[in-house]
């Protein structure tokens, strides 16, 4: 009866994080984690003690490059299948602006009086507008400008000439920071936001199923 009822539930419940996503996800999670840490230690050398100034670039550097590696699969699997939707449903400047104001509201009111999210998800379109904008602002540009500003200081013989048309190792380690900056905030609030479903776990766990959880 036990096994029926799962199998049911299973029947019920929807798709929303296929594999290649979920994989990415937690790996980039793990990676950008180790970043932080490392960045602090590299940046801060006299605060915190916990690695060598070399053993914290080494580590960083590694990392870095998985990270880099990562970033196609979550690039690639979107580009190449359908599901690309959940990034651009429909393609509607003046409906995606209503809807973004609608889910600020519930955000910033309606979800402490206990209402629903006005956005369903689907497989198809899985996204609210708000979290549509963060996670293509972060992934389509905060990520790839500190993959490129870390290459650059990684081997700045290498790209000597880029660096020159950037201004200079001082502007490139500036963007560097001030990004690694932003993640860090976005880490805070994307993780506390990925606990506003119906448990605080919910959206974690969906997240390692794949399936929604209604
Ligand atoms: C400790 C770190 C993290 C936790 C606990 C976490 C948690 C979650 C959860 C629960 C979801 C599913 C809910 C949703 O779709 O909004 C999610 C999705 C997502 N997260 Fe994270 N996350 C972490 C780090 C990151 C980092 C560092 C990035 C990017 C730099 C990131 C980017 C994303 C993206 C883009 C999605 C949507 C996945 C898709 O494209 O289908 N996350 N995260």
């Amino acid at each position: 009866m036990e096994a029926i009822q799962a199998r049911h539930n299973l029947a019920d419940m929807t798709y929303i994080n296929p594999l290649p996503v979920r994989i990415w996800h937690w790996v980039n999670a793990l990676g950008f984690v180790l970043l932080v840490l490392t960045g602090a230690q590299i940046r801060y050398t006299d605060i915190f003690g916990v690695l060598t100034f070399e053993s914290a670039v080494k580590l960083h550097n590694w990392v870095g490059f998985a990270v880099i590696a990562n970033y196609f699969v979550w690039l690639g699997y979107y580009i190449f299948s359908d599901r690309i939707t959940n990034y651009h449903p429909v393609l509607d400047a003046r409906k995606f602006a209503t809807n973004f104001f609608q889910q600020a509201q519930y955000y910033s009111y309606g979800i402490f009086k206990g209402e629903h999210s006005p956005h369903q998800v689907q497989p198809y379109d899985k996204f609210n507008p708000m979290q549509r904008l963060a996670y293509q602002l972060i992934m389509l540009t905060a990520a790839p400008i500190n993959f490129v500003t870390g290459l650059m200081m990684w081997d700045t013989q290498r790209f000597a000439n880029w660096i020159a048309a950037v201004g200079g190792i001082r502007v490139v380690d500036t963007i560097h920071v001030a990004i690694f900056i932003l993640f860090v905030f976005f880490i805070f609030v994307h993780a506390y936001m990925g606990a506003l479903g119906r448990t605080p776990i919910t959206h974690y766990r969906e997240m390692f199923t794949g399936y929604e959880e209604h």
